[in-house]
């Protein structure tokens, strides 16, 4: 395979391909050079989130392209605009500030939280996060991230981040103190094996954030824009959040990440503080823009939770024929995480080799991320092929 060999050859070694070159891509599914296809069952890491080739994204895209790609933050562009309108007008935030990826918005979110703390005391400037959490790969991503892995080999990483387990009330209020400015989590871990905090531990953060005068700072890098079912995944607790983030499928495909923020702080930022060359690209936000309008119709909302719930009645029932290979069927919406122990590379690979795309985190977790255009033929098709490999496994 040329391409393969080439970007080997070309591009630094960072990361696991697939064995495949891909040449077209639809909806759910992409085809390979020999004419092979794929059902895409991961989305492209949860970015694809209306599929391949959605025809209103790329409506959107090929008109912005014609007017124009790229103007620079001393002008306004119509798409950015309507995007952060349309994130405003949907959510607890009054203002947004638009960077490029998930890591890139978790840093907005590190430095304002870090002025918010240092404008009440110049020690104020501390965070606590989960130990299995995970916030990108910059430096301040990295620090508030909880697994040594993606940080041993780059200490020291920002110092001043405490971590404690998911859902550990009593490690969580020991961690809390005068000299946290923020709180930061994700709602479900999508990277530590589809993890969900409790709603105990939701009471808690908001208890010890106005004891303390502490942001909750929220990742919904990967939740968000109703991966879970709802718009924003904090949306099934009552909680209020101070930040916001999101990346992953607000450019339909495009990269584009933001920081949405409550009104309380719209002000801690001042011009010069913070900013980057390419937030809000006009492409990417009018692609943002048109997805966004596809998700917030009512009738695709109920298409989600359909879908959502076919999986996870289909999914329990495969794990009470298959108890000792599937070992927990969990998650939200249709972020859902099947536990299956020592198989889990395993099936991946089987299920590759049918024609599946599969993902696997946590180790010992298949991640399925499907695009929200799934129908219940593709659910169907991924059934089979999984349950094939659980009879192949189980011989
Ligand atoms: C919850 C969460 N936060 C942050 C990130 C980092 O996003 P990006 O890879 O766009 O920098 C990810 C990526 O997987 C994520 O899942």
């Amino acid at each position: 395979m040329a391409l393969i060999d080439d970007d080997k050859k070309y591009v630094l070694n960072l990361y696991n391909r697939l064995p495949l070159e891909i040449i077209d891509a639809e909806g759910m599914y992409l085809t390979d050079v020999d004419g092979r296809k794929f059902l895409d069952f991961y989305s492209g890491i949860a970015v694809n989130i209306l599929g391949h080739k959605h025809p209103k994204i790329m409506e959107a895209v090929k008109k912005q392209v014609d007017s124009y790609l790229h103007l620079s933050n001393y002008f306004v562009a119509p798409s950015t605009v309507e995007l952060a309108k349309s994130l405003v007008e949907n959510s607890f935030a009054s203002k947004v500030f638009f960077a490029n990826s998930g890591t890139e918005a978790n840093e907005a979110m590190i430095k304002l939280a870090k002025k918010y703390g240092r404008e009440k005391d110049p020690d104020k400037v501390n965070f606590v996060s989960l130990e299995s959490g995970f916030h990108g790969r910059t430096i301040g991503g990295l620090s508030l991230t909880g697994n040594e892995k993606y940080k041993a080999q780059f200490a020291p990483v920002m110092p001043g981040v405490k971590h404690v387990p998911l859902n550990d009330l009593s490690a969580l209020e020991n961690a809390v103190d005068e000299q946290t400015c923020g709180i930061m989590f994700e709602v479900v871990q999508g990277e530590a094996g589809i993890r969900l905090v409790t709603e105990e531990f939701i009471n808690k953060v908001k208890i010890l954030a106005q004891k303390y005068d502490v942001l909750i700072l929220i990742d919904e890098v990967q939740t968000g824009l109703f991966r879970t079912g709802k718009l924003f995944a904090y949306e099934y607790f009552d909680i209020v959040p101070d930040i916001v983030t999101l990346a992953k499928g607000l450019g339909g495909g495009l990269p584009i990440g933001a920081m949405l923020v409550s009104e309380r702080l719209e002000e801690v930022l001042s011009p010069g503080d913070h900013g980057t060359t390419f937030g809000g690209n006009p492409v990417a936000a009018a692609a943002g823009k048109a997805l966004l309008d596809v998700i917030l119709e009512n009738d695709f909302q109920e298409h989600i939770h359909r879908m959502s719930q076919l999986l996870f009645t289909e999914l329990v029932k495969l794990q009470q024929k298959y108890p000792t290979i599937i070992l927990e069927v969990r998650g939200l919406g249709l972020m859902i995480g099947v536990d299956v122990g020592i198989h889990a590379a395993k099936i991946k690979d089987a299920a590759f080799k049918k024609g599946v795309l599969l993902n696997v985190t946590g180790k010992s977790v298949i991640r399925l991320l499907p695009a929200f255009v799934v129908e219940e033929k593709d659910i169907q098709l991924f059934l089979d092929t999984f349950e094939e490999v659980m009879e192949e496994l189980g011989n």
